[in-house]
């Protein structure tokens, strides 16, 4: 939160102390888990507790008849998994809560890497019975890598899970993120009685909500009733408690923000247990949008004239309308539906006419949004990720970075007659970021199609089906590794067994070997090979994922 009072030459003071009213009250965050640990049935639980919807069991239609609210591609729901990334708005104790959805499935996408560049925080969920597993790691390091605070909400506590000291040892040892216990449980594992509030000592009884359906009744008790009605489980929750109290592992804000500690919460979203809790914590710890550093570093203030970045592309979402949405993070200002706005890559104006909020696959027109917001603008095709739009003083904030391509596929057109087709749809997915698409310098008409995780090929294939009637077929290849190389290293390489050379579509020529070590013992012997790290195509930064 800026603490600046002071308005800005030339901005009306009102309005500017208006916009800082509103990005305080705002809490931009997002979900990640590993898939089944209850991402989707706690997002559903913040709505039911934000009042967006009445009763839980909408988000995810079980039996399919009722309409999924995050759901909207087809391949979503034959998967049942989440796949394209929603925004979801709802107010919490007057506080604007936005919870942009990431996607749920087992590979790492660079989909859920460019969220958790326009949030301000995370929860993290841990079903309590598995603890930290592949997917939720390579989340931390993106957070850290992002400084984006997380808290840490232990799911599924009503079943039987893992000692919770242990799972406390486990997360520090392995993503070198403190947690900060603020409840803990009270029972075995596997008898849940309630959790014990490190704040205040009370204790919080656990009990179940028919189905979760609606808010759970809430029982709170001192801890001399505790003691007297629990015995042994709150005896031993109290020893736990007190351990951590001796090693210092108390809620600290400061390194919070930092990201080197995460407050900890228990709970089973399906029983609706602990939602409160978290929900309050995101509203009382989140931080609120703060001033964002433009590309120069220096930050843009939040009472600025409209600033925003498109950390995602989505096209045909609607498959009656044939259109592209832009998801534009407000960093500054206030957005107004209608406004022209300058688009920082080309300096021309873009004009905001039809901008809408997206609920799941619902859009309503919006007419204004604030910092921590987020503005789907519709029909966007000329924006691409990473994109500044503003208006007033000019601005440029940092480009997303993408991570390295590591898996790699032969994409064939079966048909033909549909080359234009296939073309085009490459051309559509890679403006979204969701493939990468290579192709060979010497003319081979055979692009390939570079990815972090293997579902984005399965997206990829599917939309160009879908979307553009290209049927593809994706065939595998050996390659494993990217290496930024120049023309003359190229030259060379082409004689290399297992190497190809390939161009993207800023020019940049990649090197691909079959695998590091490969690589490795080629750069060993020609020094003089330029074989560099992959950066993003977007321009500077750290390269995550090499
Ligand atoms: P995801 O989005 O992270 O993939 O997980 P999701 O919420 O879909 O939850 C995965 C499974 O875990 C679901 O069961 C869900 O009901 C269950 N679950 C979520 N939270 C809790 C909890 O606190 N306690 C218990 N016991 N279970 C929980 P499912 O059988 O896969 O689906 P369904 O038939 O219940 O929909």
């Amino acid at each position: 939160m800026t603490e600046a009072t002071e308005t800005r030459p030339g901005l009306d003071r009102d309005a500017s102390r208006s916009v800082l009213a509103e990005a305080a009250r705002r809490r931009t965050f997002a979900i990640i888990s590993h898939p089944d640990a209850g991402k989707t049935t706690l997002t559903e639980k913040f709505l039911l507790y934000g009042g967006a919807i009445a009763e839980a069991g909408a988000v995810k239609a079980r039996d399919g008849r009722r309409r999924a609210t995050s759901d909207w591609m087809a391949l979503e729901q034959q998967r049942g998994i989440s796949i394209t990334s929603t925004v979801l708005q709802f107010t919490y104790r007057d506080h604007v809560v936005n919870l942009l959805d990431t996607p749920g499935h087992r590979d790492f996408s660079e989909d859920t890497y460019r969220v958790l560049t326009a949030v301000d925080a995370a929860v993290m969920v841990l079903d309590m019975a598995k603890g930290i597993e592949p997917q939720t790691l390579k989340l931390f390091e993106v957070c850290r890598a992002e400084h984006v605070p997380i808290l840490t909400f232990v799911n599924k506590a009503d079943r039987p899970g893992r000692d919770p000291l242990e799972l406390l040892d486990d997360i520090e040892a392995r993503i070198g993120v403190r947690p900060t216990p603020v409840t803990w449980p009270v029972g075995e594992p596997g008898a849940l009685r309630g959790v014990l509030d490190r704040r205040d000592g009370t204790f919080v009884r656990f009990v179940r909500s028919v189905h979760g359906a609606t808010e759970a009744a809430e029982e709170v008790v001192g801890p001399d009733q505790a003691a007297a009605e629990e015995g042994p489980a709150w005896r031993e929750a109290t020893e736990a408690c007190a351990l951590l109290d001796e090693v210092g592992a108390d809620l600290d804000v400061k390194t919070f923000l930092a990201g080197e500690s995460s407050p900890l919460f228990v709970g089973s979203a399906l029983t609706n247990f602990g939602v409160r809790h978290l929900l309050d914590a995101v509203v009382d710890l989140a931080p609120p949008p703060a001033p964002r550093l433009d590309a120069a570093g220096r930050p843009r203030p939040l009472e600025a004239p409209f600033a925003g970045f498109v950390f995602k592309m989505q096209a045909n979402m609607d498959p009656a309308h044939r259109d592209h949405v832009a998801f534009v993070r407000v960093c500054s200002g206030r957005f107004a539906r209608g406004m022209v706005t300058t688009h920082g890559t080309t300096g021309k104006p873009f004009a905001t006419k039809y901008a809408a909020a997206l609920f799941g696959a619902e859009r309503t027109t919006i007419d204004e949004a604030f910092p921590g917001d987020v503005v789907g603008l519709v029909n966007a095709s000329e924006l691409r990720i990473g994109d500044t739009l503003h208006a007033g003083d000019p601005v440029t904030f940092p480009p997303i970075v993408s991570f390295a391509p590591e898996l790699f596929v032969t994409a064939r057109n079966v048909d033909t007659s549909r080359a234009k087709q296939f073309r085009r749809g490459l051309e559509q997915l890679e403006r979204e970021g969701v493939i990468q698409v290579l192709v060979d310098p010497r003319g081979d008409p055979t692009p390939l199609l570079g990815a972090v995780g293997p579902m984005q090929f399965d997206v990829a294939a599917h939309r160009l089906a879908n979307e553009f009637g290209a049927t593809v077929v994706l065939e595998p290849t050996a390659l494993r590794d990217a290496r930024l190389t120049d023309a003359s290293t190229a030259d060379v390489l082409v004689g290399e067994p297992g190497v190809r050379v390939v161009r993207r579509r800023d020019g940049a020529l990649l090197a691909l070997f079959e695998s590091r070590f490969r690589r490795e013992r080629l750069a060993s012997e020609h020094p003089g090979w330029r074989l560099d790290p992959v950066v993003g195509d977007g321009g500077p930064g750290a390269n995550l994922g090499s």
